[in-house]
Parts: structure tokens; C-alpha cells; sequence
């Protein structure tokens, strides 16, 4: 230890950059001549004491007294090594020490110095200084680096010399050397506290603040890493059970249906692109899920597989006949299909459109013909469709993006030759989300449908190999392109007796076993059928009868669950309990017309139905009115028909009273329209200005014209079996559409009577007893 005050000759070493605290150990490198040539010179003298100064400016090379800090630290040279030019050393202070006088400025400086012993104070203020240092460096040392213990008040001695602590702390804070020089300098011990208090809370703000920083971006982060960190854990754990990862195996599943999924050559490349590149979107995205979905779609579609068709034409006859009765023409243009692909394997499958009223079996028939084919059979109907991204799909880019139904139903099929059947395409809607239509065209169109492209699956598929078949109630609603794109089958609506037969070779017994019946235990006569078929129901086809009849069935099956065993034979006088009252019977009330109604037929969508058309006079100013929801076509007949009968007055002996006429055409609630109306009203009218009445027996159809002509009209199987049903035995009809009643079965026509006309005149004389004289 050094005397206080004492003065001494010390070699001058001039340090950069740094200051050396006493007690403190420093290593120094430095190439300056005269600071090599003063420890060169303090390594010769044997106490190898250096005065150590910090200076002012580290720039300068060859500093001068003025350049140093006055005050600095007499130090120890420890160990050294020495290159050419450099010499490397540790220095270790021992006292702090002044300048008071230079001595010499030859090869280095020499210097007088004298000691300058830090002043020692003591008490409870000090005790209490030092404890808050300890604290604060304790809590510097936790933010500065948290990953190491550092406890400092175990390495003071209790009652030690406190103030190699504040040096080494000054040290290992990284003070700048102003600061760290002003710590030297400080003259008593608490005021060297109070320095490093003020750097020491500096420098812990300072921390923590950047600690917050940290902490608010690491949390964001370690969200992410957390879920990475589980299902890296779950993986681990499901290895270990022996449970490989779902997406992996859910992978090697779709890789598997890849390698068996015969694509054809023209998407290949572009689907095994998209396969690749599934393996890259990462599962966790919602991309992965819409890219997945897609590529399962893709793979299940049948773009390879087919059923083989059965062409044999005998076991197709068979099996049409055994579901359907009649609809000769349609089987035979079935039969006449399948003989075609027999020759001509590659022949494109032909577009079918049935029409005909409901229940007629359209639909069925469909069913029928994919059985007799050995086709599978898809269907779904278009009523009321008016988006076409429901036939088309919707682009993948949308949420919840589907596959359009056409591409659904080939999915579901799983051949890429069934027999689709579209119903109801006259029911197709269109509004602002686009025409159906459209896409159908594309769809049933054969020159087009071989690389129909669904927006959804966004990859041409063959059509051309699917059977269409469509069905509807009417062409009227068709598109005409559409309509043109396929070829018109017409079903029209069943007689009496075909009804008959339907349903006891058909409905009865199916209704039978739905009921869980056997026949002896559930029999309908004749008589009670022909008595179902009259008062029960009145329809051009066999829905409502198979209704009445499963009805009856489930009656009778009722009885069979009570214990009442003996078997049931349903009479006439059965049905009025079983099914309640008739429902029909007001045409039949019709018996005798007054002046002013005439009998009328006309089709209707779900058949033909009877009207009657009624005419009254009103002293009113003279006018025609007209009522019964009628259309534009049908209100123009009767005006044709007034100003006609207005024409030949003379001729007809009419009696034309002044004023309005009313013409009205029950039932009031359903639209009528069309032109085959001209007739009846016309009869309507000459039976008004004649005074006499029309036959009741006794029903038309027709278009007129202004010179007396009647014009054919469609519908007339549909009309006649009208009017047998509502008893009504005689009918005039166009003389030109005699060709069509070739349609109708037999015995229709052995109980009908016909009257063909050619003019107005011939059709009055017909219906109206005593209006021409003979
Ligand atoms: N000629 C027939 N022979 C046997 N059963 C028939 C015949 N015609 C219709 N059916 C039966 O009538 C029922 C109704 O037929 P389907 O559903 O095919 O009618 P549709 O013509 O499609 O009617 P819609 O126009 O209302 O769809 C079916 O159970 C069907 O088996
Ligand atoms: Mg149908």
C-alpha cells in the first residue's frame, strides 16, 4: 500500500479510450513509440510502476500534458507480449494519483505524481449508499442478462473496502470515459455511489423498456410457435403409439387414388401439376381445404369407367313391358336406340324429351329404360332453376364453391355413361343469376357436350357418352334452341280402359305388397275401379288412382293388423267410406243447357279438360265482355265469333238483340288461352241470338276464321278422352284433324261419335237441333 500524500517519479502512460480504476486489472495494447518506450522503461525499474492518465482526446498520437485528465492511476505493467511494433499488457491500478509536475519529454514523459487516496466515509447514510448500489447491480445484472445468477452482495466481504466494487461496476457498466473518469475523480467514496446510482438507474430504465419491447413481439411469436410446438408433440406422440399422422396417411390415400385415377391424356399433365402442388400448400391453410376438396372431385369423377350396355332387344322388350303398360311408341323408339348402338357402337346417345301430362309415366319410364339398358340412373329435376351455376358449378374461388349438378350426379353415378334424366325442363326459371338455359344448351348439345367444362371443376369433361333424357308437361315453355337440340316424344294422357289395365296389372299389385298385402286378401272388381276411376279422380294420368288405390290398400291392411282375417273385396258401396264422398260429379249435372252454353274441350297442361262457355245479353250499350281469366288468343276468338255470326245473321235467322253480350268461361280462376275456343263460342252465341239450346251430349273444338272456316287444333287425344270422362259421347271436330284420332285406343273410338266440320255453318247445324231448316 502507497503513503498518502507522498510524491513520486513515475513513468507516464497516456491510455485511449479507457481509464484504469485502482485495483482494478486493465489489459492494454498500444504501438505508440513513447508509451512503449515508457513501459519498457517501467519493466526495467523494479517497482514496474506506470502513472497512468486517460486522454482527453483519443485522436491525438503523441499527446502532451495538456492532453490528459490531471488525474489518473499509479498501475502495475502485469504481463506483457510484444510484437514488432505492439506491445499488449495488463495493467493493474494500485492508487489514484495527480500530476504535479512533468519532468522530462525525451523518449517518453516522466512525471512527479502524487497519491490521492479516495476519501473514506462512513455511517449509516454510506451502509445504506452501498446497499442500494448492491441492489440496483443486482437488478442491472437480472435484465441485462437473465439467463445468468448473478448475486453481488455474496461477493463483498461484510466489513470490506467498498470502493473496489464501485470500480469494478464502473468497469463493467461500459461507462463512456468522461463518466468513467469522473468516477475516479470523485473525492469521497458516497459521491463515487452517487454517480453510479444515477448511471445505474439510467441504464436499468433503459432495460426494461427494451425488455417490454421484446416481450410484446415475443408473444405474438410464440402464439405461432406454441401450436407448431404441439403439433410437433403430437406427432411425436402419435410415432410412438404407432399411429401415423392423419394428414400424412390422408396423403398417401389420395396419392393412391392418383396412381389408379385414369386420367385422360389431354388434363393430365395439368391435374398432376395441381397434385404437386397440393403437397406444397401447407395443411394448416384454408387453401389446403379448397384445393383438397377439388382434387377428391377430380379423382372421383368417371372419366375412365363405363357399364357395358345390354343390347339384347328381347330382354329389353321384356323389361319395358314389365314396368309400363302401353306407350307403344316410346318402346319401339327405344327398341330402335338400342339396335342402332348394337350396329354402331360409337353412335352418339340421342337427347329424348317426353312430354305429357303428369303421371303419365315419364319418369318411370326413364327408370325403366336404365334397367333395360344396364345403365345406372341419376336424376334431378330443373323446376324452378334459375341459377345456372347450379348446372354449371361456381368458380373455385368463391366460398363454398360446389361442382354444378350435372358433374354432381356423373360423381354420384361413378360411370361416365348413365342415363341422366333432367325433369321438368319447362318449369326452368331465369333471373338476374343467369340463364340456365344456357348451360343446358351446352350440356345437351352433341357437338359441344364432349368437353362440357363445370366452373367448378375447371377441366374439360365428356358428356357425349351420358343418355339424357328430359322430361316436361309442355313443349310451349321450351327454349326453342333447346328444343331443337332434342327429340319429341309425346305421352299423352290414358282412357278408362288403359287405366284399367294399369292399375291391375301395375298399381294394385304394387300397392298390394307396399301394404304388405297378398291377393286374396285385397281385391278391387271392375266395377269398383271403373267407379275409382269416374268419381274419384279425374287426370290424364295414374298418380291420383295409385293414390286411391294405396289408400284402399292401407285399409284393408289395417283390418289385417286387427286379427280380422277373412279376405276383402272392395264394392261400389265401400269407396264412399274408405275414400269419402265423390269427388266429381258436376259436369255430369250438365244434363240439359239453357240458350247460351255451349260445351267446349280443351288441353291442358295436366291433360284436356271440358268447358262450357256462357253467353248472356245485357241491355246495356253495346259491347262485349268477356270473363273467365282468358287470354289475349281466346278473347279474340270471340270476337271473331261475334262478328262472324253479326255477318250471317241473315242467313242464319238470327235474331241479334241490340246491347252487350257477356261471355264468360267457367272456371273463373284458371288462365285460359288459345284459339280451339272459336268454335264453342260461336255455338254459344247462335244458341243465344236463336233462343234455342245446344246438345248436352255433345262437345267441339275448333278455330274459326271470319269467313266461316274451322281451322285444326291440337290436343285431341287429350280433348276426346276429356270428354269420355265427363260422359260426353259426341264430338265435332276440325274435319283436318280426323288423322289424329288414329292415336286413340279402340274402344274409345267404337264409343265415341265423331263429327268432322269444315265451316261454321256445319258445326252449328251439329249442336244446335233446329237452328237451319231442312
Ligand atoms: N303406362 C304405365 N304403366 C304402369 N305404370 C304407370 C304407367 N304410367 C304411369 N305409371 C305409374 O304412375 C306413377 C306416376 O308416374 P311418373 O312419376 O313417371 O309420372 P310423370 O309422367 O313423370 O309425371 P310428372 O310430369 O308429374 O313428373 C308411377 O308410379 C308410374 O309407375
Ligand atoms: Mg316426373
Amino acid at each position: 500500500m502507497v503513503d498518502a500524500n507522498r510524491t513520486y517519479e513515475l513513468p507516464v502512460l497516456p491510455v485511449k479510450n479507457a481509464v484504469v480504476f485502482p485495483s482494478i486489472v486493465l489489459p492494454y495494447v498500444t504501438d505508440l513509440p513513447r508509451s512503449v518506450a515508457a513501459i519498457d522503461y517501467a519493466l526495467s525499474r523494479e517497482d514496474k510502476t506506470l502513472a497512468i492518465f486517460a486522454q482527453r482526446e483519443p485522436g491525438s498520437k503523441d499527446p502532451g500534458l495538456q492532453d490528459l485528465y490531471s488525474i489518473g492511476t499509479a498501475g502495475v505493467v502485469r504481463m506483457f507480449a510484444r510484437s514488432d511494433t505492439t506491445v499488449q499488457v495488463f495493467l493493474q491500478g494500485i492508487e489514484r494519483i495527480e500530476i504535479t509536475e512533468l519532468l522530462s519529454r525525451d523518449s517518453f514523459l516522466m512525471a512527479r505524481v502524487r497519491s490521492i487516496p479516495m476519501g473514506r466515509d462512513q455511517g449509516i447514510e454510506t451502509e445504506a449508499m452501498e446497499r442500494e448500489i448492491l441492489a440496483l447491480a443486482e437488478k442491472y445484472f437480472a435484465l441485462a442478462h437473465p439467463s445468468h445468477d448473478v448475486s453481488i452482495p455474496q461477493v463483498v466481504p461484510p466489513e470490506g473496502d467498498f470502493s473496489p466494487i464501485v470500480y469494478s461496476l464502473g468497469q463493467l457498466l461500459g461507462l463512456p470515459v468522461a463518466r468513467r473518469q469522473a468516477l475516479l475523480e470523485a473525492s469521497t467514496l458516497t459521491a463515487a455511489m452517487q454517480l453510479l446510482e444515477e448511471h445505474l438507474n439510467h441504464e436499468i430504465q433503459i432495460l426494461e423498456v427494451r425488455k417490454k419491447i421484446s416481450d410484446q413481439a415475443q408473444s405474438k411469436i410464440s402464439k405461432n410457435q406454441r401450436e407448431y410446438i404441439l403439433r410437433e408433440q403430437l406427432e411425436a406422440i402419435q410415432k410412438e403409439l404407432g399411429e401415423s399422422n392423419p394428414t400424412e396417411s390422408e396423403f398417401a390415400k389420395l396419392k393412391s387414388k392418383f396412381d389408379a385415377c385414369k386420367l385422360p391424356e389431354a388434363i393430365y399433365d395439368e391435374v398432376k401439376k395441381d397434385f404437386q402442388r397440393l403437397q406444397q400448400i401447407p395443411t394448416m391453410s384454408p387453401e389446403y381445404q379448397v384445393a383438397r376438396s377439388h382434387m377428391e372431385l377430380v379423382l372421383d369423377l368417371p372419366w375412365d369407367s363405363a357399364t357395358e350396355d345390354n343390347l339384347d332387344l328381347n330382354n329389353a322388350r321384356n323389361v319395358l313391358d314389365a314396368d309400363h303398360y302401353g306407350l307403344k311408341d316410346i318402346k319401339e323408339r327405344i327398341i330402335e336406340q338400342l339396335a342402332v348402338m348394337k350396329l354402331n357402337p360409337g353412335a352418339k346417345s340421342p337427347i329424348l324429351c317426353f312430354v305429357g301430362p303428369p303421371g303419365v309415366g315419364k319418369t318411370s319410364l326413364g327408370q325403366s329404360i336404365a334397367r333395360s339398358l344396364g345403365r345406372k340412373f341419376e336424376r334431378f329435376s330443373l323446376g324452378g332453376m334459375s341459377d345456372e351455376a347450379e348446372l354449371r358449378g361456381h368458380r373455385r374461388t368463391y366460398i363454398g364453391a360446389m361442382p354444378g349438378r350435372i358433374i354432381q350426379a356423373l360423381r354420384r353415378s361413378g360411370v361416365r355413361n348413365p342415363l341422366v334424366m333432367l325433369d321438368e325442363i319447362d318449369k326452368l326459371g331465369r333471373d338476374f343469376r343467369g340463364d340456365p338455359a344456357a348451360a343446358l344448351m351446352e350440356i345437351l348439345d352433341p357437338a359441344q357436350n364432349c368437353t362440357f367444362r363445370d366452373n367448378y371443376l375447371d377441366l374439360p369433361f365428356d358428356l357425349s357418352r351420358v343418355f339424357f333424357i328430359v322430361t316436361a308437361n309442355t313443349v310451349d315453355t321450351i327454349p326453342k334452341p333447346l328444343f331443337d337440340r332434342m327429340e319429341t316424344l309425346h305421352i299423352s294422357g290414358y282412357g278408362e280402359e288403359e287405366k284399367k289395365e294399369i292399375a291391375i296389372q301395375y298399381l294394385i299389385p304394387r300397392q298390394r305388397s307396399e301394404a304388405g298385402l297378398t291377393g286374396e286378401q285385397f281385391c278391387i272388381p271392375d266395377a269398383t275401379l271403373a267407379s275409382i276411376i269416374h268419381r274419384y279422380t279425374r287426370e290424364a294420368g295414374v298418380r291420383e288412382l295409385e293414390r286411391m288405390i294405396g289408400k284402399l290398400a292401407r285399409k284393408v291392411a289395417i283390418r289385417f293388423a286387427e286379427q280380422i282375417t277373412d279376405p276383402v273385396t272392395i264394392g261400389n258401396e265401400d269407396l264412399a267410406k274408405m275414400l269419402g264422398p265423390e269427388r266429381f260429379f258436376i259436369e255430369k249435372l250438365r244434363r240439359t243447357l239453357p240458350p247460351g252454353v255451349a260445351t267446349g274441350l280443351a288441353w291442358t297442361e295436366s291433360g284436356g279438360d271440358v268447358l262450357y262457355v256462357e253467353v248472356i245479353n245485357l241491355p246495356y250499350k253495346e259491347s262485349i265482355t268477356l270473363t273467365g281469366h282468358l287470354g289475349e288468343v281466346m278473347k279474340e276468338s270471340a270476337i271473331a265469333a261475334a262478328s262472324y255470326l253479326q255477318s250471317q245473321s241473315g242467313q242464319l235467322h238470327l235474331e241479334i238483340p241490340a246491347g252487350a253480350v257477356h261471355i264468360h268461361v267457367p272456371a273463373g280462376a284458371i288462365p285460359k288461352d288459345g284459339p280451339s275456343a272459336g268454335l264453342t263460342m260461336a255455338a254459344a252465341l247462335a244458341s243465344l241470338y236463336s233462343g234455342l239450346p245446344t246438345r248436352s251430349d255433345t262437345a267441339m273444338t275448333g278455330e274459326i276464321t271470319l269467313s266461316g272456316l274451322v281451322l285444326p287444333v291440337g290436343g285431341i287425344k287429350e280433348k276426346v278422352l276429356a270428354a269420355r270422362r265427363a260422359d260426353i259421347h259426341r264430338i265435332i271436330l276440325p274435319a283436318e284433324n280426323k288423322k289424329d284420332l288414329q292415336e286413340l285406343p279402340d274402344y274409345i273410338m267404337a264409343a265415341m261419335e265423331f263429327v268432322f266440320v269444315g265451316s261454321i255453318e256445319e258445326a252449328l247445324a251439329a249442336v244446335i237441333p233446329g237452328l237451319m231448316p231442312v
